[in-house]
């Protein structure tokens, strides 16, 4: 019997074990060392679909319901929620549960190991706005894990996993910016020991990023902010943007499919001064396209970032609809986000009474650590500090090995 080391990330999940003395990351599927974080219930098979394979599920227009981003859920009413999945009344929590079950079975079958226990990372804060909701999240995942059959689970906050997997020596002030949180450990760290001088957390994340993109670059392609007419009379408003900002966010896509509002976009095409833009919103809607958008905005983001002439491509809902997105508009749409996430790695150092100029490195973990708008913010606010990159996608799940023996 041995305890797994498990990150179960927003966008992303590894999981990992010591193996001769060092941290191995076990690969989940296909040689790859991490597995994205989704899940598709196929209902003609009647069956969940993990991984990547859900993804190509949901690309390849099966029916069923795909979901990602479920960790931005835990804490919330959603997670709770009784609904209707697969002929069984079930939760989201339970949904999770079957993940962290199949994680766990496919690293039994390659490692040939017994995992009947877990070290799992956690944010440092799940909600950064609600002690209660940050305690009801863990308790969720908790639940998850218990569920999934693991006999115990402890919790060790991400970045401080990945401190101790980091090759930094001296004072490090460890960065994770993930799919769903950012995350800071400040420590100190010599001869192999790490001391933890603070730990701080941001609900803010790269899925936060996609919805701010999607709200500015692709929404308004599908009606967002355009105005909708009464059926009597001249008066006119806008079109109610709780819509557009749940098809934006990863984690509430799945649950936007709704014969009701669809009905109410088809009213709004008749009433609206641009009906082509409604039109294209009740085709979303009608063929379940709001995660092939959430990807392309992704994709956006990143080709954004690293070529700067990103574009948004929307051809799956009507062909040669997009929008172009270079670095600048990345920029202007993502600055405030950087600048309160600056903000928190200078108060991570207030926290402890630390000077900046004392802090050696800056390790940069986590898939959004690679935006420059992100390392703009947080490296003007630490001058003197190294920037180090460390193993960005795994980082975590090895500093949980490490911990977990
Ligand atoms: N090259 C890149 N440039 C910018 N962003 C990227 C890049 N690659 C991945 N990302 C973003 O990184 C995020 C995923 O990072 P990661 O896998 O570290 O998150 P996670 O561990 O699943 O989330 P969390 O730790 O917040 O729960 C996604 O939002 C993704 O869009
Ligand atoms: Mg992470």
């Amino acid at each position: 019997m041995a305890r797994l080391g498990l990150d179960f990330g927003t966008s992303n999940t590894g999981a990992g074990v010591m193996a001769g003395g060092r941290p191995f990351v076990i690969p989940l599927e296909d040689g790859a060392s991490t597995v994205p974080t989704a899940i598709f219930l196929d209902f003609a098979a009647k069956r969940m679909v993990y991984g990547s394979a859900a993804a190509d599920a949901m690309r390849a227009g099966d029916e069923g319901r795909f979901m990602r981003a479920l960790k931005s859920v835990l804490g919330t009413p959603l997670a709770r929620e009784e609904r209707n999945f697969l002929g069984q009344r079930t939760t989201l929590i339970a949904v999770i549960a079957g993940f962290l079950a199949e994680m766990r079975d496919r690293a039994q079958n390659f490692t040939g190991m017994t995992f009947d226990t877990a070290l799992s990372g956690r944010p440092v804060r799940f909600h950064s706005d609600s002690d209660t909701r940050d305690a009801k999240a863990e308790a969720d995942l908790r639940m998850a894990y218990d569920l999934a059959g693991f006999r115990d689970v402890a919790f060790l906050p991400e970045p401080q996993a990945a401190a101790l997997a980091v090759a930094a020596t001296g004072r490090v002030l460890v960065v994770d910016i993930g799919g769903g949180t950012s995350d800071f450990t400040l420590c100190d760290r010599a001869n192999s020991q790490t001391q933890v001088l603070a730990n701080r957390g941001l609900r803010l994340g790269g899925t936060d990023f996609d919805r701010v993109l999607s709200l500015a670059h692709a929404m308004p392609l599908l009606g967002h902010g355009a105005q909708i007419g009464a059926e009597l009379g001249s008066a006119s408003h806008a079109a109610p943007r709780a819509l557009f900002h749940d098809l934006a966010s990863w984690e509430k896509i799945a649950f936007v499919y709704d014969a009701a509002l669809l009905r109410e976009v088809r009213r709004w095409i008749r009433l609206a001064q641009q009906p082509v833009l409604f039109e294209r919103l009740a085709e979303v809607l009608e063929a379940h396209l709001g995660h092939d958008i959430a990807y392309a905005v992704e994709a956006g983001k990143i080709a954004a970032n690293g070529t700067g002439a990103g574009r948004i491509a929307l051809d799956v809902v009507e062909r040669g609809l997009g929008a172009d997105l270079g670095r600048a508009a990345l920029t202007t749409a993502l600055c405030a986000h950087a600048d309160a996430i600056g903000a928190e790695a200078v108060q991570t150092l207030a926290d402890a009474s630390v000077a900046p100029d004392t802090v050696d490195h800056v390790v940069y973990v986590g898939g959004s650590s690679l935006l420059g708008v992100v390392r703009q913010a947080i490296g003007a606010r630490l001058p003197d500090a190294k920037a180090q990159d460390a193993a960005v996608f795994t980082a975590v799940v090895e500093g949980l090995a490490i911990a977990a023996e």
